[in-house]
């Protein structure tokens, strides 16, 4: 893929188009999966000196490959008019839920070059919103869809198929291309969880995903790391990740939705930044958090908690059924 602007013409699949990379430097890149120059760009520094790359040059091949798309017209530059940001926020697009109430709450749908945080209770239907949006991210862009395939990173063993196919045929859309559409990962720790998210960007490209799923973004780290004394690498880590999904979604203009897990009364947990796992660094990194529950007569509440656009008393109902997430009366 080649990006043409009046001053440079760059392969960002080709690392050596970096000043600085040559062969041994691009070996040991590569080792680690980081294969264009769009990889490093979502790199972290941390992540090259770990590859034994020394922590200066680690810090100036990141931002060189960023620089690098920015001058390319890849990627946004960072410090910019803000017309140039309402510019940037007109390539987002936005996924449909499958309930205009919900979508309307939205916006418009969930955005792309953002990560949704889903919290809710167990049984809130996070992970039911997300087989929804594996089926609807596929729908042409007249159809609120994202026109493309879905990648789902499941923690939790609770991705099932059947219930694709289900929500597929509801909608009266084709099971089996639905769900080849639908590229599944299984991770079974938080290493796991850091290296699949790592290789993500390669995914994204060879399937030309448009939407990301990791259902959930804390169950591991939970399970892994009891105790104060843990706490801090905890939160580094999970802040690497996040940080690290929030470029991959900005880079290459995706829709990232991840789920988190609260044990919370919900009405107290409201309002209260440390109740959602993961505690300030969900809370920074996440760009919407929209906190979900079971409501009266087996309906749902979606309320948005954290919204750089919404006002914060924005919220839905809608419900649960054979064809995933709907309104309360189809309309
Ligand atoms: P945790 O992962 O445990 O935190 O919960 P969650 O928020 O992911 O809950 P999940 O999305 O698994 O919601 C489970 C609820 O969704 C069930 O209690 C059912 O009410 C509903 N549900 C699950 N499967 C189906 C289905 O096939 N059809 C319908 N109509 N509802 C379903
Ligand atoms: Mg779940």
């Amino acid at each position: 893929m080649t990006k043409k602007t009046a001053e440079k013409e760059i392969d960002v699949f080709d690392l050596q188009s970096i000043d600085g990379v040559g062969k041994a430097t691009e070996e040991k890149l590569n080792s680690a999966g980081i294969t264009s120059v769009l990889d490093l760009a979502a790199a972290t520094p941390r992540e090259l000196v770990e590859l034994g790359i020394g922590a200066e040059k680690a810090e100036e091949l990141c931002l060189k490959a960023r620089l690098l798309l920015i001058e390319s017209g890849f990627l946004d530059k960072e410090f910019v008019p803000a017309t140039e940001v309402l510019e940037r926020r007109k390539s987002m697009q936005k996924l449909t839920t499958g309930s205009k109430a919900f979508d309307s709450m939205l916006g418009g749908g969930i955005e792309t070059q953002a990560i949704t945080e889903l919290i809710g209770e167990y049984g809130s239907g996070k992970t039911q919103i997300c087989h929804t949006l594996c089926v609807t991210a596929q729908l042409p862009r007249d159809q609120g869809g994202l026109d493309g395939a879905a990648i789902y990173i499941d923690t939790e063993a609770t991705f099932r198929p059947e219930r694709i196919v289900q929500i597929a045929e509801s909608r009266n859309l084709d099971q089996r291309k639905t769900l080849e559409n639908i590229i599944f990962a299984s991770v079974y720790n938080s290493s796991h969880l850091q290296l699949t998210v790592k290789e993500l960007g390669r995914y994204i490209e060879k399937y030309k995903a448009r939407l990301v799923i990791v259902d959930s973004i804390i169950s591991h780290f939970r399970a892994e790391f009891i105790g104060r004394g843990t706490l801090a690498e905890r939160q580094q880590r999970l802040n690497d990740l996040l940080h690290r999904l929030l470029r991959t979604a900005q880079v290459h203009n995706v829709a990232i939705v991840v789920t988190n897990q609260v044990q919370a009364n919900p009405d107290q947990f409201f309002g209260d930044p440390n109740k959602p796992s993961g505690g300030h660094v969900l809370a920074h990194s996440s760009t919407y958090r929209i906190f979900i529950r079971r409501a009266a007569n087996n309906t749902r509440l979606a309320r948005i908690i954290d919204s750089p656009y919404h006002p914060p008393t924005a919220e839905a109902y809608f419900k649960i059924t054979e064809k995933g997430v709907e309104d309360l009366q189809e309309k």
